[in-house]
C-alpha cells in the first residue's frame, strides 16, 4: 500500500499551474464518442480515473492514447456498446458512457457505477431522463440493457433535483437524438458548460448551459476537434487548503477565478488575504486562521461538496467553532475520525460537523477513505506538528496529478513510500 510521508509545519510558498479537471475531462473523454475522426482534448489530467475512462473508450473499440496531458480519440472504428462490470466499478463517472454510447449507437449494456463510498449513489434520474428520451431499459442481475426501438427522441424533461451526473448523461444523448431536448432544473456546475462549449465545438447546437434551462436541438453528425480542458477548480481549493493550514503564501494560475467564488469567500472568511485576475488567484494566509460561522454545501454556485474535505482540514486550527453541513452526500464525513486521530476535535451528528478550532494538530498514521477526504488528511498533516504518513494514496491519485511533486515544489517535505 502506498503512502504519503510528509513532515509537516513548513509553510508553503510559490505558484502552481493548476491541472486540468477530472470532473470535466471524464464527461468529454466519454463525448468523444460521438464524434467523427480524431479529437485532441489538451490539459487532460494524468490521473487513475481518466486513465480508466480511456480504458473504456478502447473496451468500445474507440482508438485512444495519452501523451503528456494530451489524450487523441478515434471513435471511427467504435462498434462496442458493452462496457464489462470490471471498467464500470472502477469509478462512479462511468455512467456518463450510458448517454454516450446510446447517443453513438442507440443501444447500451453496462453496470451500476463504481466510485468513492459517500453514502448511497443512486442513478434513478439518468434512467428516468433517458426514458424520456425513447429508451427502453431492462434491469437484471445488476446489468442494465438499454435499447432505443425508435431511436433517441428529443424530450421536455425536468429533473427533481440539479444532478451533475444526469445532466451530463441527457446532454450526451440527445445531442444527436432527432429533435429537440430541454433539461429543466439542469445542474449549472462550471463543468457542464465545459461539456457543453465541448460538444458546440463539435457541431453540436446546445443553447443555456450553466443557466437551469438547456435546449438542445439534435444534430446528424458531431466531428472531431481540438479542445482544452478546463482548470479543476477543486484542485486549486486543495491548493488553497493547504496554503491556509501552513499559514503560507501560494499564486495558483490556469485557474478560473469566477468558478472559485463559493470557495474564495470561505477563506476570506477565514482571515486569508485572496487577490483574484482572471486566471490567476494569489492567497496569504496568517496563522491563525478565524473559524466560519456555517458553511453548506449545495450545488453549484454554493459552496462544492468536493471541497468540504480539504476546506474542514484548514478549519480544525482555525481561532474558534466552525460548522459545516453537507447537503449533497449522506456519508461524507469519514475523513473526520482520522483527523481525530491528528488531535482536531470535530464532532458530527447526521449532516452536520462542528470543528472547534485546536492550537495545532499532530503527525500520525491515518488512512484515505476516499478521494477528498484523502486530499484533506493530506492538508490536516502539512499544518500539523511532526511527521504524518497518510495511508490509501490510490483515492489521492484519482483526482490529483503527483500531488507530492506539486506540494513539494512549493516547500512541503513530502514524499511517497511504495
Ligand atoms: C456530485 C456533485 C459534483 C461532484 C461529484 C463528485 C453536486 C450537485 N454534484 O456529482 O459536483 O463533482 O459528485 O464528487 O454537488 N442523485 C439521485 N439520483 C440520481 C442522481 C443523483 O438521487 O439519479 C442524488 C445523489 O444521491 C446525491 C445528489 O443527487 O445526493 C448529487 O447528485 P449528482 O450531482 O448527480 O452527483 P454526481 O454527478 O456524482
Amino acid at each position: 500500500m502506498q503512502k504519503l510521508i510528509i513532515n509537516g509545519g513548513k509553510r508553503l510558498c510559490g505558484e502552481i499551474r493548476v491541472q486540468g479537471a477530472k470532473n470535466s475531462a471524464l464527461p468529454l473523454l466519454a463525448g468523444c464518442l460521438l464524434t467523427d475522426g480524431r479529437t485532441v482534448l489538451k490539459r487532460c489530467p494524468e490521473l487513475t480515473d481518466v486513465f480508466a475512462a480511456c480504458r473504456i473508450l478502447n473496451e468500445l473499440g474507440c482508438k485512444c492514447s495519452f501523451r503528456q496531458g494530451t489524450a487523441t480519440t478515434d471513435a471511427d472504428s467504435a462498434a462496442g456498446f458493452r462496457i464489462t462490470e470490471e471498467l464500470m466499478r472502477e469509478m462512479r463517472s462511468s455512467i456518463v458512457f450510458l448517454g454516450a454510447v446510446l447517443g453513438r449507437h442507440g443501444r447500451c449494456e453496462l453496470s451500476y457505477p463504481g466510485g468513492c463510498e459517500l453514502g448511497p449513489r443512486p442513478i434513478d434520474m439518468h434512467l428516468s431522463a433517458l426514458r424520456q428520451l425513447g429508451v427502453k431499459i431492462h434491469e437484471e442481475h445488476g446489468r442494465i440493457s438499454c435499447t432505443c426501438p425508435r431511436g433517441l427522441k428529443g424530450a421536455s424533461i425536468s429533473l427533481p433535483f440539479p444532478s451533475v451526473g444526469a445532466t451530463e448523461n441527457i446532454m450526451l444523448a440527445a445531442v444527436c437524438a432527432d429533435g429537440d431536448t430541454v433539461i429543466h432544473n439542469a445542474a449549472r456546475e462550471p463543468e457542464i458548460t465545459d461539456l457543453a462549449n465541448f460538444l458546440v465545438r463539435c457541431g453540436a447546437d446546445i443553447k443555456g448551459a450553466g443557466c437551469s434551462t438547456v435546449r438542445i436541438s439534435g444534430v446528424k453528425k458531431l466531428r472531431g476537434c481540438e479542445y482544452d480542458v478546463m482548470p479543476d477548480r477543486i484542485a486549486a481549493a486543495t491548493y488553497m487548503a493547504a496554503a491556509a493550514s501552513t499559514g503560507g503564501e501560494l499564486g495558483l494560475t490556469d485557474i478560473s477565478c469566477d468558478d472559485l467564488q463559493a470557495v474564495t469567500s470561505v477563506f476570506e472568511e477565514m482571515g486569508a488575504a485572496v487577490y483574484s485576475a482572471g486566471s490567476r488567484i494569489f492567497i496569504s494566509c496568517k496563522a491563525p486562521l478565524k473559524a466560519v460561522r456555517i458553511i453548506r454545501t449545495m450545488p453549484y454556485p454554493g459552496f462544492p461538496t468536493d471541497a468540504q474535505a480539504v476546506v474542514m482540514a484548514a478549519l480544525t486550527t482555525a481561532r474558534g467553532s466552525s460548522m459545516m453541513v453537507e447537503n449533497i452526500f449522506e456519508s461524507r464525513f469519514r475523513h473526520v475520525d482520522e483527523l481525530v486521530r491528528m488531535g482536531a476535535d470535530i464532532k458530527v451528528s447526521d449532516r452536520t460537523a462542528v470543528i472547534q478550532g485546536v492550537k495545532k494538530l499532530c503527525g500520525a498514521n491515518v488512512r484515505a477513505h476516499d478521494l477528498r477526504g484523502g486530499a484533506a488528511l493530506t492538508i490536516a498533516a502539512l499544518g500539523a506538528e511532526g511527521t504524518s504518513s497518510v495511508g490509501c494514496v490510490g483515492y489521492i491519485d484519482r483526482g490529483y496529478e503527483l500531488i507530492e511533486n506539486v506540494l513539494s515544489s512549493v516547500g512541503a517535505d513530502i514524499r511517497r513510500e511504495f
